[in-house]
């Protein structure tokens, strides 16, 4: 097998996304645009890739370095004249003894790794043909370059949608825009290009004309849904929209509960026998590990949920990790740096931030615990308040294994409560309590016999005489 490389163009404006931020770097299903199609030349075994880059390129490189590293080659178009003038900026990067090159744009994320292989293969068996060609019908061509044939059926042209004739307009077989061509004729015949079109642009398409007239051209037939380019909004939708179903489809196939209306981009890992109820949403390199079940309305960004662990509806959980079998919310928050160990709860409207709860510790009502480490099996009594913020610094809070806060308790940073310690309800803790202590800070009580019905006597009688002034003023 020769050489395959890839050239990837993403050096366009986007001008139709109306946006400050370059079209290829827009997400569909939390990755940018051109992720896509380098993971999908990726996958149908390239082995030198170079992208094109141009507007705005200091947006776009960096993710390529970050995303792919050395897998990709980047190659600049710094005036944007035209698919083929950026495939034409491409061509110096590629290695000499390439053979084939597959050429996809940014803004197709949707392409099959299957398409492209099928691309190349043609080419391979077709000795004479210099070009192979993605070909598909459409329900609704506009906007694509149509793909004009003889009458022997034969691919003679493609024509950008601006371009074509009034009966041209009819044709609904489009070109989805990925080639597989050899390396001899594609560097001939981007050299042949002319702006000779109503943008007055170096066209890509252009070469199919060139193969065409050397009867050198095949054409594959494609899958629609692989095909949808991103020009605008409404487009961007709909790759999301076909992306979600893609996703969502592979992780049910490999063995996870997914309802309706969750969201799941694509880094997401899930395992099987995990849960997705509806409505949630998962983002970024989040990982659901084996039987665990994220409930309703939950939204989930760069964390890893445990083994048998429980989110229930409408938590929120940040980069933040949950071991086995804990259960968090409903209605917790969890903000960066959490660590959730193993069995412990964190319920409803409680919010942690860069804290360590340990196995088994518990914080079940309406509590803050920023800045913290809470040891094995303690249990935070509702209300309590890790006061960590000074207005200059943040603080720590440490408390022991086994020790209990009482209910609305405020815990002010730094501190340190021992082991088993027992923290008075109310209480406001400000100094260190040793372990095993009890720790109360608070007003002692005074009950005053029969003082509650003197109380009602005198309130009533204070209303009455306003009432009664009132009456005589008016
Ligand atoms: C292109 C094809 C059209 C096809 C459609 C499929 C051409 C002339 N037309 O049209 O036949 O049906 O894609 O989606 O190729 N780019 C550059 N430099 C430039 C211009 C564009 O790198 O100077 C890149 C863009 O970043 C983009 C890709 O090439 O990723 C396609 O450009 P775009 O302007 O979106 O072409 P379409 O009008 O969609
Ligand atoms: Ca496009």
């Amino acid at each position: 097998m020769s050489e395959l490389c890839a050239l990837v163009l993403a050096a366009g404006h986007g001008k139709r996304m109306k946006s400050a931020v370059p079209k290829v770097m827009h997400l569909v299903s939390g990755r940018p645009l051109v992720h896509y199609p380098i993971q999908c030349v990726l996958d149908a075994g390239a082995t030198r890739i170079v992208v094109v880059v141009g507007h705005e390129r200091e947006k776009v490189a960096p993710y390529l370095r970050d995303a792919f590293g050395s897998s990709v080659t980047l190659a600049v178009q710094a005036e944007q004249r035209g698919t083929g003038h950026a495939a034409l900026q491409g061509l110096p990067a590629l290695p000499e003894d390439a053979q084939r090159v597959l050429i996809v744009y940014g803004d197709t994320p949707l392409l099959v790794a299957a398409d492209l292989v099928a691309l190349a293969e043609a080419l391979d068996r077709t000795p004479s043909a210099q070009l192979a060609l993605l070909t598909c019908r459409v329900a609704d061509p506009r906007g694509y370059g149509r793909i004009l044939r003889d009458d022997h059926g034969r691919v003679l042209a493609i024509r950008e949608d601006r371009d074509l004739t009034h009966a041209q307009r009819a044709i609904d077989e489009v070109n989805p825009g990925v080639y597989c061509a050899r390396a001899s004729f594609l560097r001939e015949a981007l050299t042949l290009l002319q702006p000779d079109n109503a943008q007055g642009e170096l066209y890509l398409t252009d070469i199919v004309a060139i193969a065409a007239a050397r009867n050198a051209v095949v054409d594959v037939p494609g899958d629609p849904s692989s095909l949808v380019g991103v020009n605008d909004r409404a487009q961007l939708a709909e790759a999301d929209r076909l992306m979600q179903a893609r996703i969502i489809y592979r992780l049910q196939r490999a063995g996870a509960t997914v309802r309706d209306g969750a969201r799941i981009d694509d880094a997401v890992q899930i395992e099987p026998d995990a849960t997705i109820e509806a409505n949630v949403v998962l983002r970024g390199n989040t990982r659901i590990a084996a039987g665990a079940r994220i409930d309703v309305g939950t939204v989930i960004d760069n964390a890893t949920i445990g083994p048998d662990a429980w989110v229930k509806p409408y938590s929120v959980i940040t980069d933040s990790i949950v071991a086995a079998s804990a259960q968090i919310g409903p209605f917790a928050h969890l903000r960066p740096h959490s660590t959730i160990g193993e069995g412990a709860h964190v319920g409803n409207f409680v919010e942690t931030k860069k804290t360590v709860m340990h196995k088994g510790a518990k914080a079940n009502h309406l509590a803050y615990l920023g800045d913290g480490e809470i040891g094995e099996g303690a249990n935070v009594g509702a209300g309590t308040i890790f006061c960590n913020y000074d207005g200059f610094q943040k603080h720590k809070t440490v408390i022991g294994k086994g020790a209990f806060i009482g209910s609305d308790s405020q815990v002010v940073a730094p501190v340190t409560i021992g082991e088993n310690a027992y923290v008075a309800t109310g209480t406001t803790v400000t100094r260190d309590v040793p372990a095993d202590a009890l720790a109360i800070a608070r007003v002692r009580q005074e009950n005053k016999e029969g003082y509650a019905a003197k109380l009602r006597q005198r309130f009533a009688a204070a209303k009455a005489d306003k009432e009664r002034a009132k009456d005589s003023g008016s």
